[in-house]
């Protein structure tokens, strides 16, 4: 009797035991899906920074003392804006620019415009728009913090920003602005400042405030 009790043929011993040549194949499969693992594993952290990165910009106003988030102006609103600037000329800024569309606008209509962003992403889009509109020689975006920023050079300034910023950013204008200067608010007007003219309806509402208007005016507490 060959082997005995328990010892099963060679034949069958063999069959189940792993050989040196399947070893080494389930090795390298195993290789091959911890390199996948890791490339995986790259992708997905890669991807989680481009998203915070291109996020952070965004939400960051959230976390500011005066939230002035990115809202872009609407077509009549601008239209509006244009309206209150005709038979105007020279330099104009628009102070939180968004994605460029009121300093293409403006340049668009003859203005040496100016855009002050916060966010960097907007700005190098907006320059891409101006280029990509061919407005570029007339149309500059700096990524800039418009409370770091004095706007005296400026005889048109537009702004569409929120209630809880415009008392400060009317003193701001009252010191900084000369007498010739006129500053135009979308959506939401100056608390104290009395507009020369005013057009629109809802949120496409734009005031127009004339610098002779408020310069000089008596202290406020
Ligand atoms: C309501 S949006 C207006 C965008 C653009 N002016 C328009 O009318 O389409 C306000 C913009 O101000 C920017 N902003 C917020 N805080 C800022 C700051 N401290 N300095 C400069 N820009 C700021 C925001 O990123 C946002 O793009």
């Amino acid at each position: 009797m060959e082997g005995g009790e328990g010892a099963p043929p060679g034949g069958r011993r063999e069959a189940r035991r792993p050989g040196p040549g399947l070893s080494a194949r389930s090795g390298a499969g195993s290789a091959q899906r911890s390199r996948w693992g890791l490339l995986l594993t790259g992708v997905a952290g890669g991807a989680l920074v481009a998203v915070y990165a291109v996020a952070t910009p965004f939400l960051t106003p959230a976390l500011r003392k005066v939230c002035l988030p990115f809202v872009p102006a609407t077509a009549k609103q601008i239209e509006n804006v244009l309206e209150m600037l005709r038979a105007r000329r020279g330099s104009l800024v628009d102070i939180g620019s968004g994605d460029g569309r009121v300093v293409i606008a403006a340049a668009k209509e003859g203005f040496t415009a100016v855009g002050y962003e916060l966010n960097p992403w907007l700005v190098w889009y907006s320059r891409y728009r101006a280029w990509r509109e061919g407005v570029h020689g007339s149309a500059t975006f700096y990524i800039s913090d418009l409370w770091k920023v004095s706007f005296s050079q400026y005889s048109n300034v537009v702004i569409f920003g929120v209630p809880q910023m415009m008392p400060q950013l009317e003193r701001k204008l009252e010191l900084e602005l000369a007498g010739d200067a006129r500053v135009i608010a979308c959506r939401f007007p100056f608390p104290h400042w009395t507009p020369a003219h005013v057009t629109g309806d809802g949120v496409d509402t734009v005031w127009a405030y004339d610098a002779s208007t408020f310069r000089g005016r008596e202290k406020r507490p």
